[in-house]
């Protein structure tokens, strides 16, 4: 028995499973939960790219401040490759994500019906999840090279406008699907 709990508790509370993350050698990540570190970074990085990118937006509809809008936008670009690069590497040296979620084969801790469960949340997760890179690298590319510098609105307004709504969406669709991902293969 643990200083948190109490007779007859077998379940962890939140604040146990915190101590035994960060003070369990080789500890998995720092959410808490059975997972990777970079998975916990990811997951991070997906909750709060949203407020940022609501924040930049704000500034470019409202504010009218282009090129800060521009700045930040470029800057969470960069962030979420390094975060992205980093997060396959880990994961191809784990050997795959079924190693991560079920960390001892002798004693595997989601089969048959969960861990379908997880494959198809990661299968939706994945339509978004390679869809995003694409659209943001083209929308961020033709706003590089077509808006001036410091950049206002122009002849290019119309077209950027619609891909980086559909990049946008793109991105909070990876965001929640990647949660949902987490959440059926690490928190219930
Ligand atoms: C992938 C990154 C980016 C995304 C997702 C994005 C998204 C958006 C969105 C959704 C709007 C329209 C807001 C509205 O409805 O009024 C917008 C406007 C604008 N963005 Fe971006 N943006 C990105 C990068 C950039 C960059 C790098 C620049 C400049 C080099 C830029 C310059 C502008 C400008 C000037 C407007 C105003 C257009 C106008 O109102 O006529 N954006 N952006």
């Amino acid at each position: 028995m643990t200083a948190f709990s109490r007779p007859g508790d077998c379940r962890e509370t939140p604040v146990q499973r915190m101590v035994k993350t960060y003070t369990t050698p080789m500890s998995n990540g720092f959410l808490g939960y059975d997972s990777s570190l970079m998975l916990d970074v990811v997951v991070s990085a997906l909750v709060l790219v949203v407020p940022v990118i609501i924040y930049s937006l704000y500034l470019v509809k409202i504010r009218k401040n282009f090129a800060l809008h521009a700045a930040i936008q470029t800057t969470l670009s960069v962030v979420l490759l390094i975060v992205v690069v980093a997060f396959e590497v880990d994961m191809r040296m784990h050997g795959g994500w079924q190693n991560i979620v079920n960390k001892n084969p002798d004693a595997p801790r989601l089969v048959g019906e969960a861990l379908a469960q997880v494959r198809t949340m990661l299968l939706v997760h994945l339509v978004f999840a390679v869809s995003t890179p694409l659209i943001w690298t083209t929308t961020l590319v033709l706003a590089w090279r077509r808006f001036a510098n410091p950049p206002q609105p122009g002849s290019h307004s119309r077209l950027h406008k619609t891909l980086g709504w559909i990049s946008t969406i793109d991105l909070v669709l990876t965001s929640v699907t990647g949660l949902a991902f987490y959440y059926v293969a690490f928190m219930r």
